[in-house]
């Protein structure tokens, strides 16, 4: 039988997810706000946590019905079949959400406690013992969304949210999240067929998230045993589990089909993204290098160009400093990169204009809580103007 699963993402990614989860083989794929339903079969709800790029967290659905006051929401958690998901031993514990907020419907701390006693209810009405409450370290999370009179229960079944891939270590103030990065590789098209450059590599996340693309390798491939949410639950097939890896790490390629290289101004940052590139062993399939950006040449004839630029608020707002260095960043792309595609990750209130190239798109996004534009140049031919 399909299991019903959510897939949540900031908003302005649910597109790129909907699509990536319907290529790994999800049916009955809908968009909501900030989460797309699909069906999976059990393989593909397997494959679907350690292979999405763009989703945070995985939530199974356990029950979706109506609860417009705290009895219902208490009736309606008695009548899921908990006991059936996790044995009484494994602790628990309940993240509420009411959509409207606070003040419209249940309060969420009513929620939470209403729906404990449900599930405390199901499973002594079994004659089992009720499983214990942890919200420090618990083996099973549980979901419980509320919006306009409709209760869904899920349980966690990524556990850690999917964004943190392991490979990233501390020492960079402004890291891309990793599933933003793959979101906006997947939205300029790239696939690993052509050479990739991110001039301000930072951490190392965009280049770190292309070659896993190149590689065709799984962003979760090397999380721990145990330490997704699906590992914990009563029907855990291990043999399946592990032949859905084995069948995804079979599938990687030995090396990108195209060249990827990262470079930052500071030697600090490009010695943390090859760390971080060691830790998601794609050591060897980015070149790195340090520099400037305004004194990079196009490492190869045509590509596509990746960057996200440094903000106006970390580099006190639209400086004389800033306004100069997107001068001369979009000089470099004019003079040195002709043949290639640019897609600058800039904030909104950055002085982007003065990039001084007219966007082929211009994508909104968040990044985390900086409202930005995802810019994409057709870097044209430079023509000498006419003396
Ligand atoms: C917003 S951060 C990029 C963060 C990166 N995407 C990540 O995930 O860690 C911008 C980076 O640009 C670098 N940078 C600033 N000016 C530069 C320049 N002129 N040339 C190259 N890199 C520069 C900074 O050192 C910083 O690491």
């Amino acid at each position: 039988m399909d299991i019903h699963l959510y897939a949540t993402c900031p908003d302005e990614l649910v597109p790129a997810l909907a699509a990536e989860i319907a290529e790994l083989g999800g049916t009955d794929v809908r968009p909501a706000y900030k989460a797309v339903h699909f069906q999976a079969s059990k393989e593909v709800y397997y494959a679907a946590h350690l292979e999405l790029r763009t989703a945070s967290r995985l939530l199974r659905v356990v029950r979706d019905a109506a609860a417009a006051s705290p009895q219902m929401l208490y009736d309606q958690a008695g009548r899921a079949p908990w006991p059936d998901l996790f044995e009484p031993d494994r602790t628990f514990a309940i993240e509420s959400i009411a959509a409207e907020g606070r003040d419209a419907g249940i309060p969420e701390v009513e929620i939470t406690r209403r729906v404990r006693e449900g599930i405390v209810t199901s499973f002594t009405r079994r004659g089992l013992p009720p499983p214990r409450v942890d919200t420090g370290a618990p083996r099973i999370g549980i979901v419980a969304y509320v919006e306009r009179g409709r209760c869904t229960f899920a349980l966690d079944s990524a556990g850690k949210s999917l964004d943190k891939r392991g490979y990233r270590l501390e020492g960079h103030p402004a890291p891309l999240k990793e599933t933003l990065a793959a979101a906006i590789l997947r939205m300029v098209g790239y696939d690993g067929s052509t050479p990739l450059f991110d001039p301000m590599c930072g951490s190392g996340t965009i280049a770190i998230e292309a070659a896993m693309i190149a590689l065709q390798k799984a962003p979760l491939i090397h999380r721990g045993k145990g330490e997704f949410g699906l590992e914990w639950f009563k029907d855990f097939d291990r043999e399946l589990w592990r032949a859905t890896q084995e069948r995804i790490r079979h599938r990687r390629v030995p090396a990108p089909p195209q060249p990827i290289f990262a470079s930052d101004i500071d030697p600090a940052y490009v010695d943390l993204a090859r760390r971080n590139s060691l830790r998601a062993r794609v050591e060897r399939d980015i070149a790195f290098s340090t520099g400037r950006f305004q004194d990079a040449k196009a490492p190869a004839p045509a590509g596509l160009l990746v960057a996200n630029l440094p903000y106006g608020t970390r580099m006190g707002g639209a400086s004389d400093d800033l306004k100069s260095l997107y001068i001369e960043i979009g000089d470099t792309l004019k003079r040195g990169f002709q043949g290639w595609t640019a897609a600058l990750l800039v904030a909104r209130d950055s002085p982007h204009k003065f990039i001084g190239l007219k966007p082929a798109k211009k994508i909104p996004l968040m990044n985390g809580t900086i409202p930005a534009w995802l810019l994409l140049f057709e870097i044209r031919p430079w023509k000498t103007p006419a003396a």
